[in-house]
């Protein structure tokens, strides 16, 4: 792979990976019995919660002749088309009457479906598997199982407190990944007189290993300038710090701090949209500010401070990719993205021959650079 091409050259339609859980939404967003509209890999989605209070995901559109079933009535159990009112099984999709059918018409109702996908909840947010797409022209019938459970934070300890932040990117979810990857952006886009200044850019190395769909950053102490180990530092001990940071297929990326009886954890994904914007949500879980009145609403300022200063370098981003500039990758600070790029093209690969995913990593890597 030569360092000029693009991400785009790289990998020419790979932008939505089908056969994963996506987050949705946060699960504080849905009310139940009502319905909410999200849209996950360019899919137009009907989301609420039954009377139970369990999530659902539909396709939102109406098998019958298109209609948004967003624009439609919920009664805690069944969606009804504003058009012609057609009723539908909230969690399976299935059919349950047509109103317009005379009592001598045997239609089989109970064969047309709705599409819907397996939803879940997990760590605040509201999960939905997206399964490969169905042909063009075949109708829908039961969702499609997920190929694995929905994604988990670790946690290490009975009680923590959790908090998340969510961003919506105006770039595609490839800049999206790869710029919550790269290294180098920090000392320019992560300035504050209470972080840390420009001129605190210095070199580091850090070891890489492969592991399943993924790459490590294997366990060390973490950097001075990295978010949660200063704040860490003001609380604990931190004589004995490590973190892990990893990143797994579709879009995951995992940090890990722990130190003695403390620990840190967040799951932060970037989920596509549309070909052209996307999605960064942020869940943390932690146990290390909790005797702390501020602990919760420091962390929440830091990492919204970040997340922020990441969002608006994107728009601005997105202002210079209009043009369709020609885009290069450079090592080693670009290395992650080139891993996140093979690994994309090694699963579709894998998924064209049916065989194992073949990691593009041979084994362990030593990475340099300065930031
Ligand atoms: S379009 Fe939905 S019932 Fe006709
Ligand atoms: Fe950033």
């Amino acid at each position: 792979m030569s360092e000029l091409e693009s991400p785009q050259r790289q990998i020419p339609d790979a932008l939505m990976l089908h056969g994963f859980w996506y987050r949705a939404l946060p699960g504080d967003q849905l009310g139940r019995n009502r319905l909410q509209k999200a849209t996950l890999l360019e899919i137009p989605l009907l989301l609420g919660r039954d009377r139970q209070g369990k999530p659902f995901a539909m396709r939102d559109a109406c098998p019958h002749r298109g209609m948004p079933l967003s624009c439609g009535a919920f009664d805690g159990e069944q969606v009804e088309c504003s058009y012609h009112g057609w009723r539908f099984d909230a969690h399976s999709g299935q059919c349950q009457l047509i109103p317009s059918l005379t009592a001598d018409q045997k239609m089989r109702v109970d064969r047309i479906y709705a599409g819907s996908y397996v939803c879940e909840e997990r760590d605040s947010y509201v999960w939905v598997f997206i399964p490969d797409p169905v042909l063009p022209g075949a109708g829908f019938g039961k969702a499609a199982e997920p190929t694995g459970p929905v994604p988990e934070i670790e946690k290490f300890s009975n009680r923590y407190k959790t908090a998340y932040l969510t961003a919506d990117m105006p770039v595609s979810v490839d800049h999206g990944i790869i710029g919550l990857m790269d290294p180098a952006h920090g000392p320019f886009v992560h300035q504050a007189w209470w972080w840390r200044k420009r001129e605190s850019i210095h070199e580091k190395q850090k070891n890489f290993e492969p592991i399943p769909n993924g790459f490590r950053m294997s366990a060390h102490t973490p950097s001075s300038n990295s978010a949660p180990y200063k704040l860490l530092r003001l609380y604990a001990d931190g004589d004995s710090v490590t973190t892990t940071i990893d990143f797994v297929l579709p879009n995951h990326r995992r940090e890990t701090i722990r130190v003695g009886k403390y620990w840190f954890s967040s799951l932060t994904t970037v989920t596509p949209i549309a070909r052209d914007h996307c999605r960064i949500d942020v869940v943390a879980c932690w146990n290390i500010f909790r005797g702390l009145p501020f602990g919760p609403s420091l962390l929440k300022f830091v990492f919204a401070k970040f997340v922020e200063q990441d969002r608006r370098t994107m728009e601005l981003q997105a202002e210079g990719l209009k043009q369709n500039p020609h885009l290069m990758l450079i090592d080693d600070a670009d290395r992650p993205a080139k891993w996140y790029f093979a690994l994309k093209a090694a699963y579709l690969e894998a998924k064209c021959s049916g065989a194992e995913i073949k990691h593009p990593m041979a084994g362990p890597v030593t990475l340099k650079w300065r930031s």
